[in-house]
């Protein structure tokens, strides 16, 4: 793809090297602003550890800020030769430009142009707004710790500028019908307004559903990090393949431009924030991790890969449901319990008093769980009254079946567990998916 590296691959390189920037800046600004975040009462305590040290709590907000500053000094960049174009090149009437043809590929293939492509830059710009306004949403919430039930909607305002541009843009809102299926519905389903209601449900999902698998050092950074490579490495399947310029190549180049500084500011903090953590990562982290996974696959058309990706993630929240939803009550904290005598992680629990019994069928649920390993249940033998049952996460799950683990190595083997659950999706998207959707 030499070709491919000659017009297009400017900006990419240019990105490229401003996330090596970002990663610098985020990891000394993370190294030197901890002691004045703590001043300014922006801390937590390490629950895992011995001794429980204060250290500083909100480093996404690092994280966002130079993030959203390399992507305004990178706006220029894939714009640069439009630029050119629309203001030196303007007037001019040769233009071969193919009905259908992207603008940016007329433009690498050296033919002049007058129209400057303002719907990119739309896109770019709204997907800049959408991760402004949810670091803003998610700074709040580290300084004065909103409510879950209240904080749950938040990402949904973020996701208007996305879901206008989409409207203006784009606007398609067909699914592709399975072959097998497409004898009886035809080949595209028009869903109409409820695919602006799935896209921001998953504007939702995907921020919250980060942010609840957390609790032990370094968890949110690395699953944010896993999700960002496996998109940029789905991305890179696209502009690498054969028939390049493929349609969607655009829409993949575009994410690569936000992923790129992303992984350079999450490496930085995941270099702090693994086990033993220096510092936390805040809510504002995951609902700016979230967030940006939301803008590169709405914008990028592929929301349904994101989803394959977030398998373990999805798993967690609908295993959390009973706590999220006050079947069973949720403490304020659900991490693993630390025993300090053998420094392990254990599950923790919660625990059912005498006069708080859970009501009959729930009690039964809890009982089935058990007998399925998908839960640890404690019943006093004598009266048949519970006494406490493990919490519903991922995190406590695992280390009930697989027994009391250190802190770092329950992190490594859930998050290699989202490797490999993800390059499974992958294969799937891209091999068995074909075999029931035309590509
Ligand atoms: C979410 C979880 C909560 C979990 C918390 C841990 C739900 C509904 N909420 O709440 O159960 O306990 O994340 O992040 O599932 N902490 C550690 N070690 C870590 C990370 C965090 O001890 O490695 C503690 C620190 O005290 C830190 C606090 O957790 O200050 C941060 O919690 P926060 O992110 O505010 O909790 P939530 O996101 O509301
Ligand atoms: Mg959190």
């Amino acid at each position: 793809n030499i070709f491919y590296l000659q017009t297009d691959g400017e900006p990419l390189i240019a990105s490229l090297s401003l996330s090596v920037l970002a990663f610098c800046a985020t990891y000394s600004m993370i190294r030197w602003l901890g002691s004045t975040f703590i001043k300014a009462g922006l801390k937590g305590k390490d629950m895992s550890k011995i001794q429980k040290r204060e250290i500083p709590e909100c480093m996404g907000a690092i994280c966002a800020v130079v993030y959203l500053f390399v992507m305004l000094v990178f706006i220029p960049f894939p714009f640069y030769k439009d630029i050119v174009a629309a203001t030196s090149g303007g007037g001019n009437k040769d233009i071969v430009f193919n009905e259908g043809e992207d603008v940016g590929d007329a433009v690498g293939r050296g033919r002049l142009l007058h129209r400057f492509p303002i719907s990119k830059l739309a896109s770019y710009l709204s997907a800049t707004i959408s991760l402004s306004v949810i670091t803003l949403l998610g700074i709040g919430d580290d300084l004065f710790d909103i409510r879950w039930r209240h904080k749950f909607f938040i990402p949904a305002f973020a996701s208007i500028p996305l879901l206008v541009v989409y409207f203006v843009d784009f606007g398609v809102t067909s699914i592709v019908v399975p072959i097998p299926l497409q004898p009886y519905l035809g080949e595209l389903i028009d869903v109409g307004g409820f695919y602006y209601v799935y896209m921001a449900s998953v504007a939702i999902f995907s921020p919250n559903s980060i942010n609840i698998l957390a609790g032990i050092n370094g968890i949110e950074v690395a699953q944010s990090i896993v999700i960002a490579v496996l998109l940029a490495v789905n991305d890179c399947l696209y502009l690498l393949t054969p028939s390049y310029p493929h349609p969607a190549t655009d829409s993949h180049l575009f994410s690569l431009y936000f992923l790129l500084p992303f992984l350079g500011v999450s490496f930085a903090l995941l270099w702090h924030n693994w086990y033993p953590a220096k510092v936390f990562v805040g809510d504002t982290y995951c609902y700016f991790a979230g967030m940006v996974f939301v803008v590169v696959s709405i914008l990028g058309h592929f929301s349904k890969t994101l989803i394959l990706l977030l398998v373990p993630q999805i798993f967690n929240f609908v295993y959390s449901a009973p706590q999220l939803f006050g079947l069973v009550p949720c403490p304020r904290h659900r991490l693993p319990r630390f025993n300090a005598r053998t420094g392990l992680l254990e599950p923790s629990v919660t625990a059912w008093t005498e006069d708080k019994q859970p009501k009959a069928v729930i009690g039964w649920g809890l009982k089935v769980l058990d007998k399925l390993k998908l839960l640890r249940v404690t019943v006093d033998e004598e009266t048949g009254r519970f006494v406490e049952t493990s919490n519903f996460t991922i995190l406590n799950l695992w280390l009930v079946w697989r027994g009391p683990m250190r802190e770092d190595r329950l992190a490594i083997e859930i998050v290699g567990t989202q490797i490999v659950l993800g390059l499974f999706g992958l294969f799937v998207r891209h091999g068995l998916a074909l075999l029931i959707f035309k590509e």
